[in-house]
């Protein structure tokens, strides 16, 4: 094992807990963790699914993997996994159930699907984001990867909720990214776009559009970015140069708004003192732009 390898598997081991794991990018993630190393726990609805990926993963990279049956929208999701903390040893948790399950006008969409929408993609994740970063930061290292989305980025019609939850998980990852500094956790919002995973593909083959007319991205390209860059938050945009200062999604361009603002906050609600730079943008009124 290369020394790259044995410093990723001490970071993020010797547990990887992926939540949406039976198919698409979550399975790939779970394939990507096992070929690094790391024992896995592989959570989603479909049980055959998973174990049928825990077999293979088990025989390909001889590693320890877990299936859970669980749906995040049950009462007890959270509490079953955070109860995995004192079962296994996780080092890195990868969330990556979140896709629309509206689809749907705001006025038109069904307020229980609503709810079940919110409660999985802002209550679990909000709840499992804090408490797993909390466990993280005792024992002094761990990863916490959010897979989300350029519907993040702006609004648009027919996914109006969906939109709403990936820029709040986007908020809540580039916020507890600049709370972690300096306690060796890592904390990443990976935005991506059109993807080949079976949902996909299912909306575009009830559309009768080939796969090839849309440029999607391949699960386990995006998974091995996704381990790369779990320590280079708090925001990636898949296929953005590391170069670009776009503001929107530039990584470079958020991570300085993002250590900017929190030093503005920091002036209000911790210990900061004022400085004269502060004042100043606070003064011309330009400290959020
Ligand atoms: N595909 C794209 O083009 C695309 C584009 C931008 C962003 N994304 C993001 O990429 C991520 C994955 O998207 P996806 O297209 O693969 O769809 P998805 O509906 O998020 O499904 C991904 C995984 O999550 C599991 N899952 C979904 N709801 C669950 C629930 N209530 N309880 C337990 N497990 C659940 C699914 O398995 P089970 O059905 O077995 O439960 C599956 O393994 C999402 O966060 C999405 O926002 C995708």
């Amino acid at each position: 094992m290369s020394d790259r390898e044995s410093l990723f598997k001490e970071r993020y081991g010797k547990w990887a807990l992926i939540v949406g794991a039976s198919d698409g990018i979550g399975a790939a993630l779970a394939e990507v963790a096992a070929q690094r190393g790391l024992n896995c726990i592989l959570v989603a609805r479909r049980a055959q699914k998973l174990d049928a990926l825990a077999r293979q993963l088990q025989n390909d990279h001889q590693v320890d993997v877990k299936a859970l049956a669980l749906d995040l929208t049950s009462p007890n999701a959270r509490n079953t996994l955070v109860g995995l903390i004192g079962e296994f040893d996780i080092g890195s948790v990868f969330l990556n159930a979140g896709g629309d399950t509206l689809g749907a006008r705001l006025v038109d969409a069904d307020p229980d699907a609503i709810d079940a929408l919110i409660s999985r993609n802002v209550l679990l994740l909000t709840h499992l984001v804090r408490l797993f970063s909390k466990h993280f930061i005792d024992r002094d290292r761990g990863g916490l990867a959010v897979i989300g989305s350029d519907s993040a980025l702006n609004g648009a019609g027919r996914i109006s909720v969906y939109s709403a939850t990936k820029a709040y998980a986007l908020n809540l990852v580039e916020s507890l990214w600049a709370e972690l500094q300096h306690t060796g956790v890592d904390a990443t919002y990976f935005v991506i776009g059109t993807t080949d995973t079976p949902k996909l593909r299912n909306l575009l083959t009830a559309r009768s559009v080939a796969l090839d007319a849309v440029n999607l991205a391949e699960p386990h390209m995006l998974a091995h970015w996704v381990m790369d860059n779990l320590s280079n938050g708090p925001t990636q945009v898949f296929d953005v140069s590391p170069d670009s200062m776009d503001p929107l999604t530039s990584p470079q361009a958020r991570r300085t708004r993002v250590a900017r603002n929190t030093d503005i906050i920091d002036f209000f609600f911790g210990d900061l003192s004022p400085d004269p730079t502060l004042l100043a943008s606070l003064k011309s009124g330009r400290s959020w732009k």
